[in-house]
């Protein structure tokens, strides 16, 4: 096939470059015969590149299948297929489009690459309407490999069908848009995304916050303000301004405007949102800052404006998702993030920023309202935008939720502080077992309800234990299956520390994976103060932490969340607000390591813990031999009774 590319610039070249990598003959053509030699030296640079890094072969073929000209008459009539990717104006896009008309065979398909022009409106420069589509690259074509096919107003099916295999037979994936709107699908998603970044910005976040919320929690490849500076804060002013002025609805942020105005255009000026020492420097993201702002707070006007597209048949939800992973580097779509995150969650920060702003923009989608008044939320109750697999099963005051790929277990005695009865050392058992036998859950979540996450033994159920025979059969029947459970589980286990971790509550964070705790949270063993012992920290804990336990086992002191990170118990200290989506968003990391290399990683671990399998035993048969001694008494009456304790040593 013969492709003739109008526009030898930033685009024009890169998919002369990428249709004749799949060997068609590519004529290039454009006004300035200078852009058309600089053109070729970097198509030249870019196909020998490839060739010596061994990605293709022949480069020499490839090069000798493109021709350059200033003469597009001529290049016109021997035509199969055109791409225009000449200056975003009207007047020369139609002009070229009524040259092509009158040259090209009446069988050939005009497509355009404009990011911002209807293209009903080009199509209108030529008698044949239904053979004008657009087809949208992103730059650069060779790296990013899908393209947006827009369907104008008079486009036909055919013509459609035609540009697919065209895009496929030059190795792009594509989506469909079905109708001409401004920015037609990522750049809506994009804009809206961007949109609320500045607006944070301007509203007192720094870009920094914004950008390590977006880099390391939510997985994007750029900071959004990294990719603006990139792109040139004037481009992306200029899309919003034509798009705009189309009708997509969008108030232009003041901030944008101004930085236009004092020519701080980004990396290429040495001054954006970030300042550059030179090109290509990137700027210092700290990954401490990721957790001011939750990712969703960005995402959910992208995921609004998509909702809109789906509502109004402009594209589907498989496409749109294609789009924000393929056209711009998502880890996954934005409607899966949506489901990850909770549609509930999404309506939200819609509503709470139109009470902010008082912006009409920020009205969530009729899509997103029906399915949140449908209970439709997403993972977090099996269907969103997608269905998924879901399992709830409350084990006494346990529930056991599987969200698809990963379970939530949560400790369900808020009025107790979640403290570990019978009941609650069976349920975490049950519940851990029924994860690890599912072959769907890839990683575990655990987290407390109501202000605690565990305060420990219930000491009602320890105030029972009367003789030594007691404690034996409630180690062996009641925690030693949950310990045992814990000790040799090959899953990845996230703990969310919503609150108190006290005792029990805190020594099961030892067999966690990933502690991940609230700013408010606290930890201690204070077992000693009461006469007994935290067998879990005096054995196993020792071993971890070495004599640090020590000190916490044998005073029984308060440690705080931040303590408890130096400590070494604690990963990751988070604002409450960011704790749940926290927990969603490393079972996304721990979900990026193959399964069975998880396995075998938790198998590994687990063979070091049975080492100290014996320390663990022992320590439990202290607690025995404590049970019958009158201190162990004395303990449980000053706990209930509030008083200081009188020890005895008997
Ligand atoms: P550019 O300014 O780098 O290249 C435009 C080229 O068109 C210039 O080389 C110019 O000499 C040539 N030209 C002007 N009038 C012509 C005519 N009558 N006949 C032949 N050639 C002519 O622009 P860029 O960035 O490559 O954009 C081209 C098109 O692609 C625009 O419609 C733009 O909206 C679209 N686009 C741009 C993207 C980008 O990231 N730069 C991404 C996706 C689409």
């Amino acid at each position: 096939m013969k492709v003739l590319v109008v526009g030898a610039g930033t685009m024009g070249h890169g998919i002369a470059e990428v249709c004749a990598l799949a060997g068609n003959e590519v004529i290039l053509c454009d006004i300035n015969e200078n852009i058309l030699k600089n053109a070729l030296s970097r198509i030249e640079w870019s196909v020998r590149k490839l060739e010596q890094k061994g990605r293709i072969k022949g480069a020499d073929d490839v090069l000798k299948r493109l021709k350059t000209t200033t003469d597009l008459v001529e290049a016109a009539k021997e035509a199969d297929f055109v791409i225009e990717a000449v200056v975003e104006k009207t007047e020369v896009k139609h002009e070229v489009f009524k040259t092509l008309d009158e040259n090209c065979r009446d069988d050939v398909i005009l497509a355009t690459n404009t990011s911002t022009i209807p293209i009903t409106d080009i199509a209108m420069a030529t008698k044949r309407k239904d053979k004008v589509v657009g087809l949208h690259f992103f730059n650069p074509p060779t790296l990013i490999r899908l393209v947006e096919i827009i369907r104008g107003r008079d486009t036909s099916d055919e013509t459609v069908r035609k540009t697919v295999e065209f895009a496929k037979s030059i190795g792009m994936d594509y989506v469909l848009v079905e109708r001409d709107v401004p920015g037609f699908l990522i750049n809506r998603i994009n804009i809206r995304v961007f949109v609320e970044a500045i607006r944070l910005l301007e509203e007192g976040f720094k870009p920094e916050q914004i950008d390590a919320a977006v880099k390391y929690r939510a997985g994007l490849p750029m900071g959004l303000f990294e990719v603006v500076d990139f792109s040139g804060v004037d481009t992306v002013y200029n899309v919003l301004n034509e798009v705009r002025k189309r009708g997509f609805e969008v108030e232009v942020p003041g901030l944008l405007e101004r930085m236009v105005l004092e020519g701080r255009l980004g990396m290429k000026t040495g001054k954006g949102f970030y300042e550059y020492s030179g090109f290509y420097t990137r700027a210092k993201i700290s990954k401490d800052l990721a957790y001011s702002v939750n990712p969703i707070n960005l995402l959910a006007p992208g995921i609004n404006e998509a909702a809109w597209l789906i509502r109004n048949g402009i594209a589907t939800k498989e496409d749109i998702d294609k789009a924000t992973v393929k056209g711009m580097g998502y880890p996954k779509g934005i409607l899966d993030f949506a489901d990850s995150y909770g549609i509930d969650r999404v309506v939200s920060v819609l509503e709470t920023r139109k009470g902010k702003t008082g912006l009409k923009e920020y009205e969530p989608d009729e899509l997103l309202k029906e399915l949140k008044e449908n209970g439709k939320l997403g993972k977090k109750t099996g269907e969103g935008f997608y269905k998924w697999n879901y399992e709830l099963e409350d084990i006494g005051p346990v529930r056991y939720e599987k969200r698809h790929n990963y379970a939530v277990i949560t400790m369900r005695r808020a009025e107790k502080l979640n403290a570990l009865n019978e009941e609650m050392w069976v349920g975490l058992t049950k519940a851990f077992r029924k994860a690890r036998l599912d072959r769907d859950v890839r990683a575990v979540i655990i987290t407390g309800e109501g202000r605690a996450f565990c305060a420990g033994d219930d000491i009602a159920v320890m105030g029972s234990w009367k003789s030594f025979r007691d404690g034996v059969e409630f180690f062996e029947n009641i925690a030693m299956p949950l310990v045992s459970e814990l000790a040799d589980y090959d899953k990845p286990i996230i703990s969310l520390v919503n609150g108190n971790a006290f005792g029990g509550g805190m020594e099961l964070n030892m067999f966690f994976d990933i502690v991940i705790a609230s700013e408010d949270a606290s930890f201690a063993v204070p077992e000693g103060l009461i006469g007994a012992i935290p067998p879990i920290a005096s054995s196993f804990g020792y071993a971890l932490f070495g004599r640090r336990m020590a000190y916490y086992a044998l005073t029984g002191e308060t440690m705080d969340a931040k303590e408890a990170k130096e400590f070494g118990l604690v990963d990751l200290v988070v604002p409450k607000h960011c704790l749940e989506d926290a927990g969603i968003e490393h079972v996304d990391k721990v979900c990026r390591v193959a399964p069975l290399a998880a396995q075998s990683i938790k198998r590994s671990m687990n063979a070091v813990r049975q080492l100290f399998r014996n320390a663990l035993e022992l320590a439990g048969k202290e607690i025995e031999l404590l049970i019958p001694t009158e201190d162990f008494a004395e303990g449980m009456a000053v706990f209930v009774q509030k008083r200081r304790p009188q020890w005895k040593g008997r």
